[in-house]
């Protein structure tokens, strides 16, 4: 499953990001990848022990965790800190697939990535190029969002960045572990727990809506890993 959750962060937040994250000091990606993911990775980002990356990563997470939409469809259990990524003058990352358990020094323990999430930080028309190509049984999804929006798709699925050919792509990129590992479960929770937020708002708390959300519940009871 693909969400896209608009409007995370409003237009004049983003501008704030940007202003701090424009003037930073960049280095090359590859440094965090192993020897397969850098012979495909042509990009920039910032350093996760600068103080600029934490102090920034801080302010994802916390908009994000906070996010009814992301919770319900990312069940989280633990999320690495977002970190901040910058493509331009040609930059790009071939198909690869992400790590799949994440070491970070501020975590006692390895995070399995269960659901990747990106954060636009630049309108579509400020660069060309960049889109977020996500492969899974349905094909190839083409992804490229206004600023402020995000997107978030299962950690297993193979993607790539397409080269950014004019102007810049910053982004802001994290992992979550979910309490629900299957994919195909989260997705069949977060569909049942839209319907039901949707027949609540159209019936108030009735009976049979008590009843959905009683069997919503039991199911993650069966299935979540805390
Ligand atoms: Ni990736």
């Amino acid at each position: 499953m693909l969400l896209h959750i608009p409007a995370v962060f409003t237009k004049s937040e983003v501008q704030a990001l940007r202003q701090e994250l424009d003037a930073a000091d960049w280095s090359d990606g590859r440094a965090t990848v192993g020897p397969q993911g850098a012979q495909v990775k042509r990009n920039l980002q910032l350093r996760a022990d600068s103080a600029l990356a934490q102090r920034l990563g801080e302010v994802v997470r916390q908009r994000v965790q906070q996010h009814p939409m992301f919770f319900a469809a990312a069940l989280p259990l633990r999320m690495l800190p977002p970190l901040f990524n910058r493509y331009e003058g040609g930059g790009h990352y071939g198909m690869h697939v992400d790590g799949s358990v994440m070491l970070h020094s501020g975590h006692p323990q390895p995070l399995r990535s269960d659901v990747s999430s990106t954060l636009f930080l630049s309108e579509p028309d400020e660069y060309d190029g960049g889109e977020l190509i996500v492969a899974d049984t349905y094909g190839e999804h083409e992804v490229k969002l206004p600023a402020g929006d995000l997107i978030v798709y299962p950690a297993s699925s193979l993607h790539s960045v397409q080269p950014v050919t004019r102007g810049a792509r910053v982004a802001s990129f994290f992992w979550t572990q979910s309490m629900v590992r299957d994919a195909w479960r989260r997705s069949m929770l977060f569909e049942l727990d839209q319907s039901i937020q949707k027949l609540r708002t159209r019936l108030g708390d009735d009976d049979d809506v008590k009843s959905l959300t009683h069997h919503y519940h039991n199911l993650l009871r069966a299935w979540a890993e805390t």
